[in-house]
């Protein structure tokens, strides 16, 4: 398997900058997912890389080799799509042989190639079936199996499992962490889904705007996050954003009635009045500790294993989620202190740059 190389890649659409230089190393067998909103340039990127979109500037290696120029059938990529794109005339062992067909290849190595995807995907017996007799699940593991037989360097996945329903997703989901295990291949996949990003990657690529803001595992990038963008976006529900500011050695937050918390330990001193952003995580507040902050419930939201409690201080816009163990018992209108480790609280600048 390839590993592939981005040094300033970028993509303009006449005067439309869209991937503003991208840089990017991606290992022999990563896992790597891409995320970040949509219009980031997710897809722009991923087409890149297959060759189905040209490079306006900068340079792409695959296995090593500047591909910048080389055709996409040449590239060893095979691409998933959300659409699945599959023929819809042609039979479920048909499509996953097609390419190979077209190719040249012979019927005994076809057959051979497409029995083994298909006992991979447990498509067997399936094989016989027009795309329009199978379930949105299924015609997805055809389209993953089209691309297991051609033996691709590198797997590339856009959404490939938005169109399904939650259950055939987390399937699925299980099926491609196998899938990874199993060929040893390199993956790019693109999501806005949150639980496949943080458990099918070995690292994530935050995009924003054309630009890469922070790249890391998945639990690097939900602990120790370089800014308030990447730390907002990743996990869910979403972290908490309070405005604070700095008075005698502690955390004054005027949406919550001036209520105050320990400073939190930085290697850097913090000035008098400094205006700072406190980002807190709603499980910070599972575990309580020697921070706590009073409030007011509003909406409690049971998820049977978990507790989500929506709690603000009367009056103030500031509303925070706050995750509850054994919360069963909460009730709207009830006070809620919601205690913390203040080792676990993080702060940014005004800029929204992480205070380490
Ligand atoms: N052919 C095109 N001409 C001009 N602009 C384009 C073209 N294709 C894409 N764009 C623009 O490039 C930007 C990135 O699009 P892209 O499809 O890569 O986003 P994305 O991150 O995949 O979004 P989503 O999550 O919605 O799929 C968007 O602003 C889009 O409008
Ligand atoms: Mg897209």
């Amino acid at each position: 398997m390839s590993g592939l190389t981005l040094k300033g890649l970028r993509k303009a659409y006449g005067a439309a900058q869209v991937i503003k230089g991208v840089d990017l190393e991606i290992l022999p067998e990563e896992f790597v997912v891409f995320v970040g909103p949509s219009g980031c340039g997710k897809s722009t990127l991923l087409r890149m890389i297959a060759g189905l979109e040209s490079i306006s500037g900068g340079d792409l290696f695959i296995g090593g080799r500047r591909v910048n120029d080389v055709d996409a059938s040449q590239r060893g990529i095979a691409m998933v799509f959300q659409s699945y794109a599959l023929y819809p005339h042609m039979t479920v062992r048909e499509n996953m042989g097609f390419a190979l067909k077209f190719a040249g290849a012979s019927k005994t190595e076809i057959t051979a190639k497409v029995d083994a995807a298909a006992a991979i995907l447990g498509l067997g017996a399936l094989m016989d079936r027009k795309p329009r007799d199978l379930s949105g699940g299924q015609r997805q593991r055809v389209a993953i199996g089209r691309a297991i037989v051609r033996e691709p360097q590198v797997f590339l996945f856009d959404e490939p499992l938005s169109n399904l329903d939650a259950e055939l997703r987390v399937h699925m989901r299980i099926e491609i962490a196998r899938l990874h295990q199993d060929l040893k291949a390199t993956i790019i996949y693109v999501t806005h889904d949150q639980i496949e990003a943080m458990t099918l990657a070995d690292k994530i690529v935050v995009l924003r705007e054309g630009r890469v803001e922070q790249t890391g595992s998945p639990l690097k990038l939900y602990d120790d996050p370089d800014n308030i963008f990447v730390a907002g976006f990743i996990g869910s529900p979403k972290m908490n954003f309070l405005s604070a500011r700095v008075q005698g050695g502690r955390l004054v937050l005027p949406e919550l009635a001036d209520q105050s918390l320990p400073l939190p330990a930085l290697q850097q001193a913090l000035p008098e009045g400094a205006q700072v952003t406190l980002g807190l995580r709603p499980d910070v507040f599972k575990r309580g500790g020697s921070a706590s902050l009073s409030l007011t419930i509003e909406i409690v939201e049971q998820l049977g294993g978990e507790t989500f409690a929506y709690a603000r201080v009367g009056g103030s816009a500031q509303i925070m989620t706050i995750a509850v163990e054994d919360g069963r018992a909460l009730r709207p209108g009830q006070a809620l202190v919601a205690s913390f480790d203040p080792a676990r609280a993080l702060l940014f600048d005004t800029d929204g740059q992480r205070l380490r």
